[in-house]
């Protein structure tokens, strides 16, 4: 039995935690903390049950609280609580990366653990790079992203990755990278449900135009994509689209990497993105449901040919990839990561997602027809609900529609004018109506207020109640 804690009943003293990703002067005006979770449940400051929606960031698959997770944590902290990252190591690393590879699509059976997603998509990235160099093909050397791709914050992955605005504050950043189109198309697939049907090869084919007009071939190490992409409004590749990356990479010895982050774990109703589009990536990145959220920590799958590139190509006595983190498969992480997959194998996680993604479908697409509703996408357990660009108010909609719901007692995720749902794979069928008939009276609630409904002020009274009371003034 877990212990039982006191939960903190007042407001910690907001000044000194910057908040990441956050505007955090907003957010310090109308703080939204949970102070504990619970199954598909969290509890907020003021002991109010909120419905997650996100599953936490897309990474607590398994739901919360999951004592097996916990002991397992608990119980490796106190027998080896760190080992050295380089030049020693410690068994249950090996454990974790023959667990986490038996999981991988065949032949990703080499893995390199990180911290997290960000440390992942840079990681391959250099496995990549020097895959070439150490082949004997050092001046393939450039990278291909995609536009919206998200890759994470740090200098590889925000090379790659499309997000104008995570790119732009930052810089010139790396040089030798490009990026291919994105493959939402609103205009022609609307309120598709699940994978647009048409369009994905000639799409997958600009790729192929694109490395051959302005690029010579042999220069492009690898291409990396999201199978879906998430961060940027849960867009979802036509029939045939990456089938086709996967033919053109092949063609011209480019490797291609599958960034999955958030199509890992069960998300879509397959283990792997790839699995659900048949797709075989040469390195896949995960992180997020690795450790279902709870201790930070990614991995990099590569394709056995590539690590034995490494093997029997570098010097003898060489360290064949100059390249790594302190905490690469600290042990904690790797028994949340082990406890973790027994969970998954236990519980069928992804047939479960498999199973509850046609109600969920039928769920998420009866928004439609709702006021401001341009779009609605969804795959799996994940649906995008697009609204209306609204002139000079990118966001507002989106932001104010997750207000309400958070009001209203469920969590949404908003980025610019998309809602993104992604609950825990232990969602029940109530939940789903849940989810879905909250946000539906949220979205008619913002609607119909007009311009006063896109004040965020006007949202969540209790917690800008709290935030006044920190203003030094009042203390
Ligand atoms: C596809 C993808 N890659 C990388 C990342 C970055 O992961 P992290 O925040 O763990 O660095 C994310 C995070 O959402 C992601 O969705």
């Amino acid at each position: 039995m877990m212990s039982k804690t006191t939960l903190p009943t007042q407001l910690p003293d907001l000044s000194h935690y910057w908040i990441p990703f956050t505007a955090n002067r907003q957010f310090k005006a109308m703080p939204r903390l949970f102070k504990a979770a619970k199954g598909n449940y969290y509890t907020t400051m003021d002991d109010r049950q909120i419905l997650d929606g996100t599953a936490g960031l897309w990474c607590t698959p398994a739901g919360h609280g999951r004592e097996s997770i916990a002991a397992a944590v608990g119980q490796q902290l106190l027998t080896l609580d760190y080992a050295p990252a380089f030049q020693s190591s410690h068994p249950l690393a090996f454990e974790a990366a023959e667990r986490v590879a038996a999981y991988m699509p065949a032949g990703l059976d080499r893995i390199f653990f990180t911290n997290s997603g960000s440390e992942s998509a840079d990681t391959a990235l250099k496995i990549a790079l020097a895959y070439h160099r150490v082949c004997g093909n050092p001046m393939r050397n450039k990278l291909i992203g995609r536009e919206r791709g998200y890759h994470g914050v740090n200098f590889g992955g925000l090379a790659v990755g499309g997000i104008a605005g995570n790119r732009k504050v930052f810089g010139n950043g790396l040089a030798g990278v490009d990026h291919i189109r994105h493959p939402l198309d609103i205009a022609k697939n609307a309120f598709t449900k699940g994978v647009p049907a048409d369009g994905g090869i000639a799409l997958a084919n600009e790729f192929e135009q694109r490395i051959l007009t302005l690029h010579d071939p042999s220069t492009i190490a690898a291409l990396i994509v999201e199978p879906m992409q998430g961060s940027a409004g849960v867009i979802i590749p036509p029939k045939g689209y990456l089938k086709r990356l996967r033919e053109i990479c092949d063609r011209y010895g480019i490797l291609l990497i599958f960034d999955e982050v958030i199509t890992g774990f069960g998300r879509l109703g397959t283990k792997w993105g790839a699995d659900h589009f048949d797709v075989i990536p040469d390195i896949l990145t995960c992180a997020k449901g690795l450790t279902n959220g709870v201790v930070p920590m990614g991995a990099v799958a590569v394709k056995r040919e590539i690590y034995d590139a490494f093997m029997e190509k570098s010097p003898a006595g060489a360290i064949e990839l100059p390249h790594g983190y302190t905490y690469s498969a600290i042990p904690i992480a790797c028994a949340a990561a082990i406890a973790t997959l027994d969970i998954f194998a236990a519980e069928k996680l992804e047939d479960r997602a498999a199973n509850l993604s046609d109600y969920f479908e039928q769920a998420a697409h009866s928004l439609k027809g709702l006021p401001m509703v341009k779009d609605i996408r969804n795959i799996g357990l994940v649906a995008g609900i697009e609204f209306e660009a609204i002139a000079g108010k990118v966001g507002a909609f989106a932001f104010a529609t997750y207000l309400k719901c958070y009001e209203l007692g469920l969590h949404v995720r908003y980025t610019g004018d998309i809602i993104a749902i992604s609950p825990p794979l232990t969602i029940e069928k109530h939940e789903i109506d849940r989810i879905f008939s909250t946000l539906n009276a949220a979205i008619k609630y913002v609607a119909n207020q007009g311009e006063t409904g896109l004040d965020a002020s006007n949202y969540l009274k209790n917690e800008q109640a709290w935030a006044a009371h920190q203003q030094p003034d009042e203390l």
